[in-house]
């Protein structure tokens, strides 16, 4: 098989056929990672959960249907269940979802893209927590928005977190790599790996683009990180048809994996 290494810098939002939640291997290793309860690597930890679900039960009706989009192995939705709420969860790794539902029998859950399928019912309540709004295109996040917000009863709530333009304070340009001679958290034999992050002032967003190099394959991973003014996420939600935007700043304590500079947005239909 022949291996390339993509050195350029990526096009706005460009997409690459692999993916690191969907590859099955790398699928897996999140997995364990959301499931470190003292490690904020693909879920937040442990503490941050609880101090998740606190703030956002302060804002949705006592009972009622939840849709937690990107749902992981199901850390929230399990907790929501619990207090009552009729809930579905989905997600695109299978590592994850087969976790969630071999351990939860009462949730719905639902393997699938949720910009391509998005799910059908109704729902008095729609989260989507860990800053994955902005791990999309700005197309993609308008035709998300579009669909969450019909998917919502009136009186419904969406709540979710993206970075404040804060961000641009622990991140930089940069070129690394990683040699792992026994396998690692990209592949479970011998690899190299090139990562580059680009930054995208004018549009607000990073690029950290990888390049896995093993014995036989390379695999190219381009993950997007889009970051907000408030104002201008506010008025993303107006003009989607959201009437009471609300943000909410310093709702969790320090991250040990990523930004700290994150923001919830509270978005009532
Ligand atoms: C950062 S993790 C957060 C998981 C969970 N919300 C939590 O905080 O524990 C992002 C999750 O979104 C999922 N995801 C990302 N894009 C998705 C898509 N288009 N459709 C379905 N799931 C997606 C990933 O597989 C991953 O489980």
């Amino acid at each position: 098989m022949s291996k390339t290494i993509i050195d350029k810098r990526p096009a706005l939002f460009e997409k690459t056929d692999c993916n690191i939640w969907t590859d099955p291997y790398i699928g897996l290793q999140m997995l364990k990672m959301h499931l470190n309860p003292d490690f904020d690597g693909a879920s937040r930890q442990q503490e941050s959960v609880r101090k998740t679900v606190d703030f956002i039960l302060k804002y949705i009706k006592p009972t009622g249907g939840l849709l937690d989009l990107g749902c992981g192995p199901g850390l929230y939705t399990s907790i929501f269940k619990d207090r009552g709420y009729e809930v579905t969860g989905v997600d695109f790794n299978k590592a994850s979802i087969r976790y969630a539902v071999e351990r939860r029998h009462d949730i719905k859950y639902i393997l699938g893209d949720y910009i391509q399928e998005y799910p059908q019912g109704k729902y008095d309540a729609i989260i989507m927590i860990y800053c994955d709004m902005g791990t999309h295109s700005d197309d993609d996040r308008d035709k998300l928005l579009k669909n969450i917000y019909s998917s919502l009863n009136d009186g419904g709530v969406l709540i979710f977190d993206v970075f404040t333009e804060r961000i641009v304070c622990d991140k930089q340009e940069t070129k690394n790599w990683e040699y792992a001679p026994s396998g690692g958290f990209w592949d479970e034999n011998e690899y190299l790996l090139l990562s580059q992050t680009f930054h995208y002032p004018e549009n607000k967003a990073f690029a950290y683009q990888y390049n896995l190099l093993t014995d036989n394959e390379s695999k190219h991973f381009i993950v997007w990180d889009r970051y907000y003014a408030e104002k201008e996420i506010t008025d993303i939600l107006k003009d989607t048809g959201f009437r009471q935007v609300a943000i909410h700043k310093n709702i969790l304590s320090d991250n040990n994996f990523t930004s700290n500079n994150e923001m919830f947005i509270v978005a009532g239909k």
